[in-house]
């Protein structure tokens, strides 16, 4: 990839790659191009029209577990502001938005109660609106929010209950929105969420246990392994349920959303080589092996025997429901290295894997560094994660449900420094272009998500890491868009021009 070069300076006037190869016409017409967002980081209005508290209503109240001390109260006001929201991504030439439905606002007690209409409203007009822009919905049923009182009276994702539950929740959104809505995905990245809810305990329920420090309940080696098996068999609830009563005349697709980082040897040698294996298999395996083989790989099979549940013949039964296609979040490649046959030490929160990751190699950063943790800026990573999901699951079509850069911020930085974001434009360009070998190499991918179209609420570090192509001000709530939007909107662009020239 040569260096994309900024000729012009002014923010409204065009942007030129000059030696990039990267054009809209490298992807198909078909190909979904977005913005991606979820419900919890931009919608704020966190108990208007009868939504009721969810997990991160509560966790982000509690002292001490947001970096900046803030929540989601208000966050972006999309609730309010849906229809501005869904104006810009017009003006960028989007043809897909993908967004998560907030649980609590559809069904505040979840099957204790009754479908609140509000909630359905909202996402009806939403939907509705995208619809008017030719923006296709893409739809997150689970993006980390639960009700809070499926927590209280049951533990969540801990109780078998929890399955029942969300097929539930699942059939409230099939019913009400899936004459509109082509593209569901189930969970996003439930490999985050057990990892970060039951093994260290930074997100809800913030259960762990010794020699993790700072939980008042949990069991780091058994509960992550007893939810991501809940989570598993909620997905394939949800999709039996739309197989059974829906697709066939909905005629939509319906997948899951990973966090997949790619991991290089730390060392070319064969024990490094494993633990990078080891590690995918651990991150992505867990979830997608069952649902697409049947059951988990033979990596976490052999570390941790009966720690690892097992599936009934009724759970395989509804586990033949198996995915349409592959979400994949990337942002980042870390080196692994074995910590199994070699003595080092690794961190806890890399679970049972015995690898221990890593960014740096000899004093050397992978790539450059971003504002969030663990994310360098290395483009090829991209192609070598698709083309990992292509070989391990037969070519399964693939979305690229979020890809993005993150710039640091607090209070005192003003506006303008945020706006020039060159460094975005380039990662994103970057691993577009990195997207597009592996498309050439015949990987069946057919959408790319930029996460994010807003700058938002950002789970732990609050709004004190900024994703948008749009700058947001916390004070005034006012969208402003930084140069990357500009430059997203140019590619999308070029592919109209390139339309009209073939036809
Ligand atoms: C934006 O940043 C680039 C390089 O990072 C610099 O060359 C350019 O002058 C900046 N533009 C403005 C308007 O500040
Ligand atoms: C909102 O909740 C209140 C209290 O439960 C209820 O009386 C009201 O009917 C609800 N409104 C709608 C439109 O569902
Ligand atoms: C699906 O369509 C058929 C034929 O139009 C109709 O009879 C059936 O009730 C529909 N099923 C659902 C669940 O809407
Ligand atoms: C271990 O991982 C956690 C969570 O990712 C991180 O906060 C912590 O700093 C890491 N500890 C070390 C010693 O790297």
């Amino acid at each position: 990839m040569k260096k994309a070069v900024l000729v012009s300076v002014g923010f409204l006037q065009l942007i030129s790659f000059i030696s990039c190869a990267l054009d809209r016409s490298q992807f198909p017409p078909s190909f979904l191009f977005g913005t991606a967002t979820s419900s919890y980081q931009i919608e704020g209005a966190y108990l208007v029209d009868n939504k009721s508290l969810n997990n991160w209503d509560v966790f982000t109240h509690l002292a001490g577990k947001i970096k900046d001390g803030s929540n989601g109260d208000v966050a972006d006001d999309h609730y309010h502001r849906y229809m501005e929201d869904v104006e810009l991504m017009h003006s960028l030439g989007l043809n897909s938005y993908r967004f998560s439905i907030s649980w609590s606002r559809i069904l505040p007690r979840g099957r204790f109660g009754d479908v609140n209409s509000l909630g359905i409203e909202f996402y009806n007009k939403l939907i509705d609106t995208l619809l008017l822009k030719e923006i296709q919905p893409f739809v997150t049923l689970n993006h980390y929010d639960i009700p809070q009182e499926l927590e209280d009276r049951y533990g969540s994702w801990l109780s078998p209950q929890i399955q029942q539950d969300y097929g539930y929740f699942a059939e409230v959104c099939f019913k009400a929105f899936g004459d509109r809505v082509k593209h569901w995905t189930t969970f996003n990245e439930p490999n985050v969420l057990v990892k970060k809810g039951y093994l260290i305990g930074t997100y809800p329920p913030s259960h762990c246990s010794y020699p993790l420090e700072g939980c008042r309940s949990g069991d780091s080696a058994i509960e992550p392994y007893l939810a991501a098996h809940n989570i598993i068999l909620s997905h394939a609830t949800a999709t039996s349920i739309y197989r059974e009563r829906y697709q066939v005349n909905q005629s939509g697709m319906i997948g899951m959303v990973m966090n997949s980082a790619w991991y290089v040897p730390f060392r070319n040698i064969p024990t490094d080589r494993s633990a990078a294996q080891r590690v995918l298999a651990f991150d992505n395996g867990w979830f997608l092996d069952p649902i697409i083989y049947g059951d988990y790989p033979p990596e976490m099979r052999q570390i941790l025997g009966p720690r690892l549940p097992i599936f009934s013949l009724d759970d395989k039964e509804k586990l033949k429901s198996k995915l349409d296609f592959i979400g994949i979040n990337h942002y980042t490649t870390l080196y692994a290295r074995d910590c199994m046959f070699s003595h080092c030490t690794f961190n806890i929160s890399q679970g049972d894997t015995f690898v221990q990751t890593t960014g740096e190699r000899d004093g050397v950063l992978i790539g450059d560094p971003t504002a969030m943790p663990d994310f360098y800026v290395v483009p090829y990573g991209i192609e070598k994660m698709i083309m990992y999901f292509k070989e391990r699951y037969n070519n399964t079509p693939m979305f690229i449900t979020e890809n993005g850069y993150a710039q640091a911020s607090n209070k005192d930085v003003p506006m303008k420094d945020f706006l020039n974001d060159t460094e975005r434009i380039e990662y994103l360009n970057g691993y577009l272009a990195s997207l597009s070998t592996a498309m050439r190499r015949h990987a069946d991918v057919r959408g790319y998500f930029i996460w994010s179209l807003l700058d938002n609420f950002e789970w732990l570090y609050g709004y004190s890491l900024r994703f948008g192509l749009y700058y947001v001000d916390y004070n005034t709530l006012e969208r402003t868009p930084k140069l990357s939007a500009f430059w997203y909107k140019q590619f999308l662009n070029g592919e109209k021009v390139q339309k009209q020239k073939a036809s």
